[in-house]
């Protein structure tokens, strides 16, 4: 495996790379979420890429950029023993100009539900993601549905700015109690970890209401509020694939969005229906 954290080494040894190449973008504390994209890129593409930047752009004022984990050394051993071709890791300074060109994620669809309470973190995630694909220029890049928001919004930019890049969707990955994966999970205490399986278990109770045959939107919601009344609840939603707010589940094209926070700690998770 090849560490790069220079740009100009990355373009350089791009340029020589030959077959299908696959990306996984990250922001490091690599965990099994991580490593089913890394395992999928692994097997449909000759080359592997894995990016870890934590990317300033994407956080707003007083969030969690300063205490975002970073483990460098345990993610370099992860990605090597994964077999990753090259592990890409640069520098604020190398990726942000003063002044700079910025592409902006469309407003009605990056300004609710995720967007709502941080407005503006949508904008960071394409600022980051569409320069990394143009250093990268991958065939194909993988992202995870636990943040289904965040995939459409990508898949949108793909779309609209003509980029020849497949966009994989990976499914989200669970510890065996049902808590989804994620890098913020280290924030939890013994006693939230408990209180977040409300988010899962909320989750399978509509994906049950709905195999009864229960669709309107309004019903499911009051059920999964009263799971989840324990918690501080920001928000439970029901959107279409395409981002949409709805009255009615459709199977195949609907999603259920859930944001609580735990202690201090803010999570997210969803089911596709
Ligand atoms: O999902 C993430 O880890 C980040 O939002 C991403 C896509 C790596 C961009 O910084």
């Amino acid at each position: 495996m090849r560490v790069i954290k220079d740009i100009h080494e990355l373009i350089e040894i791009r340029k020589n790379l030959h077959g299908k190449v696959g990306f996984v973008p990250t922001m490091g504390a690599l965990h099994k979420g991580h490593l089913s994209l890394i395992e999928q890129s692994k097997k449909q593409n000759d080359v592997t890429i894995v990016s870890i930047f934590v990317n300033p752009t994407q956080f707003l004022e007083g969030e969690d950029f300063e205490k975002y984990p970073r483990k460098d050394v345990a993610d370099m051993d992860i990605c090597k023993r994964m077999d990753v071709d090259i592990l890409f890791m640069p520098n604020h300074k190398d990726i942000y100009f003063e002044d700079e060109v910025c592409i902006k994620a469309p407003k009605n669809k990056s300004y609710i539900l995720e967007g709502y309470k941080r407005p503006t973190h949508f904008d960071g995630v394409l600022r980051v993601v569409l320069k990394l694909f143009h250093l990268i220029k991958p065939n194909v890049a993988y992202f995870g549905k636990k943040d289904a928001q965040q995939l459409y919004l990508i898949k949108k930019m793909v779309l609209d700015l003509f980029l020849d890049i497949k966009i994989v969707a990976v499914d989200t990955v669970r510890e065996e109690s049902g808590l989804a994966l994620s890098s913020r999970n280290e924030y939890l205490s013994h006693e939230d970890r408990k209180k977040a399986l409300l988010i899962s278990e909320s989750l399978k109770h509509c994906a049950k209401s709905i195999m009864k045959g229960i669709f309107r939107v309004d019903i499911l919601k009051a059920e999964m509020f009263d799971i989840l009344k324990p918690l501080d609840i920001e928000y439970v939603e029901f959107v279409d694939r395409d981002f949409n707010t709805i009255e009615s589940v459709q199977k195949q094209n609907s999603i259920v969005l859930v944001a609580v926070k735990v202690g201090t700690t803010r999570l997210i998770d969803n089911l596709w229906i």
